[in-house]
């Protein structure tokens, strides 16, 4: 009797959660006539789809992005040594459900081992020397998704803050027009591919002049650039929808589309300036993890009206923005959980933990309607 009771029960909530699944829109519907509408994933997610975040990728989403996979670390850990498997499996995944598949990233100062600077015994390599290695890398892994890979993050994040270029070690060792070379090589290797410059903090003015600046650079060497990528790691009220439209509309005016490309809304308290600087890092305190048993409904709501206010800037500038993409599939799996500090509970996306849509969620459905044509 009780196992009976146990069944029915089970029964009831299974087909309830079914017709929420079915009764919610697809985004990539909701979406269908202004950008495409995507997820970065991890290899998890990309291998088996029986999982409820596997339900989300396939319903919701028509672009992908790799969270790692086709980083240089990932992808070339030792001279002369690709290990393409795991990239392969994303690229396989993009094309058995037809999704545009974008390619994350070739040229970066973080997550690019040592040995791409310096020589056998560790000395650092001559610009020629690095220059060739960049070419190689960037000829084999875009040569090989050729025609599968509808874009490429070419270059991420080279700026300061302040506008200036990043002293990466890529700038050390080639000097200023690696970016250029980079793009360079990349149109040789795949001259249908669109070509972006990808960063984040765009929206405040110093370092988006170092951006456009760029832009030109790329536009007067006769250089193809596609689009530039705001990463969209936001907060839930910096930057504000003013900066966020400026910036469209800034770089829509050099002739380039933008795409959001790892958005998410940070609704932890934050330590230090905000941002997305990967090498930023703060001692756990409870003070800054205040909602480890779920979100106060007023935080929710507000989220959900930040996340309206994004999309409201985004379909304003539908002519310019071509895609938006979420950074994670669902909260469960957001690296805002470990950044800028690890173990914490956060709420960026807008699954929540057990995959189901949040008020943000449907904050996002209907903005779409309130938006004049
Ligand atoms: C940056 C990078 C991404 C990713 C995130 C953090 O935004 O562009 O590839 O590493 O940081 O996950």
């Amino acid at each position: 009797m009780k196992i009976k009771l146990i069944g029915v029960i089970a029964g009831f909530y299974i087909v309830n959660a079914l017709i929420a699944f079915c009764a919610e829109p697809a985004l990539k519907d909701v979406f269908k006539d202004t950008f495409l509408i995507g997820a970065a994933l991890n290899p998890w997610q990309f291998s088996g789809n029986t999982n409820a975040e596997g339900q989300i990728i396939l319903k919701h989403f028509n672009t992908i992005t790799p969270e790692n996979s086709l980083k240089w670390g990932n992808l070339h850990p030792y001279p002369g040594q690709y290990v393409f498997s795991q990239a392969d499996r994303f690229v396989e995944f993009g094309v058995k459900h037809k999704m545009v598949i974008i390619g994350h990233t070739l040229i970066w100062y973080a997550q690019t081992p040592r040995w791409v600077f310096q020589d056998n015994d560790g000395k650092p390599l001559t610009r020629e020397a690095v220059l060739e290695r960049m070419r190689e890398h960037i000829h084999t892994v875009v040569g090989r998704y050729k025609g599968k890979i509808r874009g490429w993050d070419v270059v991420n994040e080279a700026l300061n803050e302040n506008g200036t270029l990043r002293n990466s070690q890529w700038l050390k060792s080639i000097g200023e027009d690696y970016i250029v070379k980079a793009f360079q090589f990349a149109q040789e290797s795949d001259p249908e591919a669109e070509l972006y410059y990808n960063d984040y903090g765009l929206e405040y003015e110093p370092k988006r002049k170092g951006a456009v600046e760029i832009v030109k650079k790329l536009q007067s060497a006769g250089v193809k650039i596609s689009g530039v990528g705001l990463q969209g790691h936001y907060d839930i009220n910096r930057p504000s929808a003013k900066q966020i439209d400026e910036t469209i509309e800034t770089f829509s005016k050099l002739g380039v589309k933008v795409m959001i490309t790892e958005l998410d809304v940070n609704v932890l308290p934050t330590s230090g300036p905000g941002g997305a600087d990967v090498t930023m890092r703060f001692r756990a305190d409870p003070k800054l993890n205040p909602y480890t048993n779920g979100l106060p409904k007023d935080v929710e709501e507000r989220l959900a009206r930040r996340y309206a206010e994004l999309f409201g800037v985004f379909l304003k500038h539908k002519q310019t923005v071509t895609r938006v993409t979420f950074w994670g599939v669902s909260d469960r799996s957001s690296w805002l959980n470990n950044f800028p500090i690890r173990g914490r509970t956060n709420y960026p996306l807008l699954f929540d933990r057990n995959c189901q849509p949040k008020p943000a969620f449907y904050a996002v459905v209907d903005i779409v309607h309130q938006i004049p044509e």
